[in-house]
């Protein structure tokens, strides 16, 4: 056994419910390894995790926080092989989809671990597969299709970001919103920027005479979803953050409590591994906090810009 550092919420509420405290991690059994974390991803979905807002069970606290994290394999349970094969003591590795990731330590199933591809560093490695695993599943719910345009509403964002290099191969010309700052951040992924806000649609009907073959919604406002509806059969809409008026109006959303994309989702993980390890797939790290800090970290996390992904370094 080992006593690691851990954020938990022993309650629910904002950030400034989250405590650092010492947590015991067992040794691994048959299919498990204990990682030593170097950084633990933060997304979004772990504050609206212990906020509540998916429903505050009494019986789940004091709720771990965090799903994904990159670290250092320092024992592995009796005939176990990491998913993508081997593993030793001192490998560099990353998991998702964790519980309890923003630790020092934590015990896991082998089955979520992935040697960590040297293209990545630790933070940007633990922030990998949430969100690549959300563009993926975007474009098997909506497919691309060659020589067509798209919008992406919060192409800037980490989601947005990640689908506009899994695009990059497929020659589909992607214009998406962001704020005028982070024109260049899409400029550098191959999209095309264009600020959102009032009059959003004339401006995309401007820049694409020819029209537009789907939507892809990584922001959830209604103008988002006004502006797609506008412009592209619903059929061609997917949203991962307007799942009320997906259920309303009759088009898809993707996330990961749905069945189908759970699955997807588990069996993409070593093709993104991939894609990152040959260069083809990078995180940009907005910045990272100690693990002392994971409030401050989180409150960043759940304003609306936060610039890219955050990392908790215990
Ligand atoms: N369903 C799922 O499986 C799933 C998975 C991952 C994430 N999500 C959800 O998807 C959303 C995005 O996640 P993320 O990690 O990509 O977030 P993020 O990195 O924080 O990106 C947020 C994006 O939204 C844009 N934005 C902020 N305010 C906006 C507004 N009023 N109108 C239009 N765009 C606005 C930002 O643009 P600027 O900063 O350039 O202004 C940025 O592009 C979150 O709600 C998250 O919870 C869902």
């Amino acid at each position: 056994m080992t006593i690691a550092r851990a954020v938990l919420a022993p309650m629910y509420g904002g950030p400034e419910v989250l405590e650092v405290r010492e947590v015991e991690v067992a040794d691994p059994g048959a299919g498990e390894v204990t990682i030593e974390v170097r950084a633990a991803g933060l997304n979004p979905v772990d504050f609206k995790l212990f906020s509540g807002a998916r429903g505050g069970d009494p019986d789940a606290l004091p709720l771990p926080v965090g799903l994904e994290v990159a670290g250092v394999l320092t024992a592995i349970g009796p005939d176990t092989e990491i998913a993508s094969g081997g593993g030793e003591v001192g490998d560099e590795i990353l998991a998702f989809r964790v519980s309890g990731g923003c630790s020092s330590a934590l015990t896991v199933p082998a089955a979520d671990v992935f040697a960590k591809p040297a293209t990545l560093d630790f933070p940007e490695a633990a922030n990998l597969l949430l969100v690549g695993g959300t563009a993926a599943d975007m474009l098997r719910i909506v497919p691309a299709r060659e020589g067509t345009t798209m919008v992406i509403h919060g192409t800037s964002g980490a989601v947005g970001v990640s689908l506009l290099q899994q695009l990059a191969p497929l020659g589909v010309r992607a214009i998406g919103t962001a704020s005028e700052a982070n024109f260049d951040e899409v400029r550098r992924f191959g999209g095309e920027p264009v600020t959102y806000g009032d009059g959003l649609e004339g401006r995309l009907r401007d820049l694409a005479p020819e029209g537009f073959d789907a939507a892809y919604d990584c922001v959830g406002t209604d103008e988002a979803v006004d502006v797609s509806l506008a412009l592209v059969d619903r059929s061609r809409l997917v949203t991962i953050a307007a799942a009320g008026r997906a259920g309303e109006e009759g088009f898809e959303v993707v996330g990961a409590a749905r069945p189908d994309s759970a699955a997807f989702r588990d069996s993409n993980r070593a093709a993104l591994v991939d894609l990152a390890a040959r260069g083809e797939l990078v995180v940009p790290v907005a910045r990272t906090f100690p693990l002392d800090e994971a409030a401050a970290a989180l409150t960043l996390l759940a304003g609306e810009h936060p610039g890219g992904k955050l990392a908790l370094i215990p």
